[in-house]
C-alpha cells in the first residue's frame, strides 16, 4: 500500500494500523508538514507529490495494489493567504497521482477528503447529500481533488472512496498531533494549561449556538485510521465506492471541549481569552455519519471527548517529540 502523507497525523497513524493488519505499507512524504519519525512502520519515500515524475515507476517498483492519500495542506487560515500553494499540493499533487496510478495500473485510492467542502451546510448533522459549497480555498481544493478522483472512476474505472472527515483528534500511544504551527483546538488548549505560558483564545463567541461558540465532531484519531482500513478493505473486496462522512454524529462547543481539557490538566490554570471569530468556520459541523455505518457496520469505539483529551493530554505532556510541559 503506499500512504501519501504518512509522515503526517492521520497518515502516520493509518501508516500503523496497516502495519497491524498485516499489509506492507509505503511513505510517500516531503517531510513539509509532516514528520519522518513518525515513519516507523515500512519504508519512507521522500518526494514531493505535485512535482514527481517517478511515481509510476515508484508504485511498479513496490508493487502497490492501492493507495491512501492524506498529503495535503490543510490549515483553513493559511489556505486564505496562500491558496495557490492549496492548489498544488492538493489539486496538482491529487492529479499527479493519479495519473500514475493510472499508468501503473493501481486500481484502488482511498482519500482523505474534508467536511471543509460543504462550507456552511443548510442541514445539521450533515448528510453526503447536503451541496458541497466550501467557503474557503482549502474546501475548495479539497472539493476539486474528489472531482478529480470521480472523473478517473467514471474514465479509467478507478475503484475509490473519499472520506470526509470531520475534526481528527486525540493520540494513540507513540502517535499523535504535531503540527507546526499548530492551530488546532485541543493541542493549543492543552499547551496553554500545560505551559501557562499564553492563554487559549476563543474565536468567537457570538455564533448562533447554545453557548455562542463554534460547535465541532470530534473524532479519535486511532477511529480515523481504523475507519480507513475498513474502506480499504471493502475496496479490496468489491465493496461499495464514493463518499463518506467521518465523524460521531456528537458536536462539542468550543467551551465544552475547554472543560474538558482544564479537567484534564488538575493543578493547572487555564486562561481564557475570547476573541473576534477566525474566518472560515462555520458554526456547526456535525456529521450525520449513517451511510458509513450501514455501509461498514462498525462504530467508532475511542471517541468519548474525555478519551479524546486524555489521550491528546498525555501526548503533549510526555510523548510529542515537541513538549508541551509536564
Ligand atoms: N478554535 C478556537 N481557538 C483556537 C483554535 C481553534 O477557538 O485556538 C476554534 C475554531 O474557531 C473552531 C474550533 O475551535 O471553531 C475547532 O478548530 P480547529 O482548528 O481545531 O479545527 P477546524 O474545525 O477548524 O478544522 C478541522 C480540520 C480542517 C478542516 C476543518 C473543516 O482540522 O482540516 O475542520 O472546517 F478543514
Amino acid at each position: 500500500m503506499l500512504v501519501t502523507g504518512g509522515a503526517g497525523y492521520v497518515g502516520s497513524h493509518t501508516v500503523r494500523a496497516l502495519a497491524a493488519a498485516g499489509f506492507h505499507p509505503v511513505t510517500l512524504d516531503d517531510g513539509s508538514t509532516g514528520h519522518p519519525e513518525l515513519v516507523r512502520w515500512g519504508e519512507l519515500v521522500r518526494e514531493d507529490l505535485a512535482a514527481s515524475r517517478d511515481l509510476a515507476k515508484l508504485l511498479g517498483f513496490y508493487k502497490v495494489g492501492a493507495v491512501l492519500h492524506f498529503a495535503a495542506r490543510s490549515i483553513v487560515g493559511e489556505s486564505y493567504e496562500k491558496p495557490e500553494l492549496y492548489r498544488r499540493v492538493n489539486v496538482a499533487g491529487t492529479r499527479n497521482l493519479l495519473e500514475a496510478m493510472r499508468a501503473a495500473a493501481v486500481p484502488l485510492l482511498v482519500y482523505s477528503s474534508s467536511a471543509a467542502v460543504y462550507g456552511i451546510p443548510e442541514t445539521v448533522p450533515i448528510s453526503e447529500e447536503e451541496p458541497c459549497q466550501p467557503i474557503s480555498p482549502y474546501g475548495e481544493t479539497k472539493l476539486e481533488a474528489e472531482r478529480l478522483i470521480e472523473d478517473a472512476g467514471r474514465r479509467h474505472g478507478l475503484r475509490a472512496i473519499s472520506l470526509r472527515y470531520f475534526n481528527a483528534a486525540g493520540a494513540d500511544g507513540e502517535l499523535g498531533e504535531w503540527h507546526v504551527p499548530e492551530t488546532h483546538l485541543i493541542p493549543r488548549a492543552l499547551a496553554a494549561a500545560l505551559t501557562g505560558a499564553e492563554p487559549i483564545e476563543i474565536y468567537g463567541t457570538d455564533y448562533p449556538t447554545p453557548d455562542g461558540t463554534c460547535r465541532r465532531d470530534y473524532m479519535h484519531v486511532a477511529d480515523v485510521a481504523d475507519f480507513h482500513l475498513l474502506a480499504l478493505r471493502g475496496l479490496l473486496e468489491n465493496g461499495p465506492t464514493g463518499v463518506f462522512n467521518l465523524g460521531t454524529g456528537q458536536a462539542h462547543s468550543v467551551r465544552e471541549v475547554l472543560r474538558v481539557v482544564a479537567e484534564s490538566c488538575p493543578g493547572r490554570r487555564l486562561e481564557i481569552r475570547e476573541r473576534e471569530r477566525r474566518p472560515g468556520d462555520p458554526p456547526v459541523l456535525a456529521a450525520d455519519a449513517r451511510r458509513f455505518r450501514e455501509a461498514f457496520r462498525w462504530q467508532p469505539r475511542r471517541s468519548e471527548l474525555a478519551n479524546i483529551v486524555t489521550t491528546a493530554r498525555r501526548w503533549a505532556a510526555e510523548l510529542c517529540p515537541a513538549r508541551a510541559g509536564s
